[in-house]
């Protein structure tokens, strides 16, 4: 017998791949090699070039469950102290987000409280909310700064991000969100501050291998284009990507500016304009969209999805998971309330937690089920792709693979006393 080819093979999937010119999109009796963290080989079982003992080391069944590439959420904020209960009851009975961020309440609030976190309070309050997106299966997440505004918080956002990425079996993005909030003691000197970020935060964070991408918050409760601007600049200097919350509550053209700097997404969009969606497209920047925060802010408007479609745009789906407006720990969950919501089809929200995703995030190692790709998958208790859409809730990932190794589900260390 001549030496097994593949770490591992997985038989009797049904294989959804989200790859662009997959022959079929659905492969039912299917199988999947992994070797040496890649995914070495797909396609049918009765095309595999030998008997599955001789290919791989280790051979699994999988009874005919459902197989996707490990899901991307590629818009979290999920590194904060504190939490902001509260103001949801205060939002409930009709006080507006924007009134309670004028009030120094919402991200402020959360700004005092992370401030005020050791890295290590950050890093234990963090990682079960990262262990709850895994456990839906998400294997690659974004996280973004901004709850800090200040040089040593931000830095300690970013740094805990990074561990997380180190020690939870995932891939962790970063991005630099100082433009989130004007900070308090900034109040009178907007202009400073945004100088302080673009001339000395930013490049410093930067130079110390902290920040992957940079984001901000374009809006008339956050920063206007003219000071977006300037940060984009410098991230152009730098040499890194942009990204950009924009149209979240009014439009300010943010999403025109991000494409003009060929940013890598715009984010939330329910203001955005058809000449944002044709920069968009034309800029091949991608949409993202957070239905979790249209859903807790209880908005009305909805991104212009027959637009997007329209004018080719990609569009993602992520948790926004954050604080204030979207405290929300499943991805599948936000892939469910983008069809249930904003009117996406499965496929459409499935392409979202995938290959778009990955692109929001410039990753093209991943996203799809093809050759060659990173062995990130999820085995999930469903038959079908649309089950992970239909399905509200509930835990229905049965295995996770990160870089071709089974995530363990040993029971977390001692100082988390709140993972799952
Ligand atoms: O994506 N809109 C700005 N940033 C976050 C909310 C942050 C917060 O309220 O803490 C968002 O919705
Ligand atoms: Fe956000």
């Amino acid at each position: 017998m001549s030496e097994p080819r593949w770490d591992r093979l997985l038989l009797n999937a049904t294989l959804a791949s989200f790859e662009e010119d997959a022959q079929e999109p659905l492969i039912e009796g299917g199988a999947i090699g992994l070797h040496r963290g890649r995914i070495a080989w797909t396609g049918r079982m009765d095309n595999l070039p030998a008997a599955p003992d001789e290919l791989a080391v280790t051979v699994e069944s999988v009874d005919g469950a459902l197989i996707t590439p490990g899901l991307i959420d590629c818009h979290t904020h999920l590194v904060f102290g504190g939490d902001r209960a509260g103001e949801f009851e205060l939002r409930l009975n009709g006080t507006s987000y924007e009134d309670i961020a004028r009030a120094g309440g919402g991200i402020a609030a959360t700004v005092s409280a992370t401030r005020e976190a050791s890295e290590e309070q950050l890093y234990a309050q963090s990682v079960p909310r990262a262990r709850a997106l895994r456990a839906d299966g998400a294997t690659t997440l974004e996280i973004k700064s901004g709850y800090g505004l200040e040089l040593e918080t931000e830095r300690r956002m970013l740094r805990v991000a990074r561990r997380i990425g180190r020690d939870q079996s995932m891939t962790v993005r970063t991005s630099f969100l100082g433009l989130h909030a004007l900070p308090p003691e900034y109040r009178d000197h907007r202009e400073e501050y945004v100088t302080l970020v673009c001339d000395s935060i930013l490049p410093e964070l930067a130079a110390e291998g902290l920040v992957d991408a940079v984001d901000a918050f374009c809006e008339n409760i956050g920063f206007s284009r003219e000071e977006v601007r300037r940060l984009f600049e410098r991230a152009r200097q730098l040499g890194l990507p942009v990204k950009l919350h924009a149209e979240q509550l009014s439009d300010l053209d943010g999403a025109a500016l991000v494409a003009e700097y060929g940013g890598l997404s715009a984010d939330h969009l329910e203001y955005l304009g058809e000449s944002g969606v044709r920069a968009m497209a034309t800029a091949g920047t991608v949409a993202v969209l957070l239905p979790g925060a249209f859903h807790v802010l209880r908005e009305t408007r909805l991104p212009p999805i027959a637009l997007l479609r329209q004018y080719g745009v990609p569009m993602a789906v992520a948790t926004d998971c954050n604080p204030g407006t979207s405290p929300m720990l499943s991805l599948r969950l936000a892939a469910s309330m983008a069809c249930t919501l904003f009117r996406l089809t499965p496929t459409e929200a499935l392409r979202g937690v995938t290959v778009n995703a990955a692109r929001a995030l410039g990753l093209s190692d991943r996203g799809t089920l093809k050759t060659g790709q990173r062995a990130d998958l999820v085995v999930w208790n469903a038959r079908q792709p649309a089950e992970l859409c239909y399905w509200v809730g509930g835990g229905l990932a049965h295995r996770i693979y990160v870089a071709g190794e089974p995530v363990s589900r040993r029971k977390p260390s001692r100082h988390l006393p709140n993972a799952s």
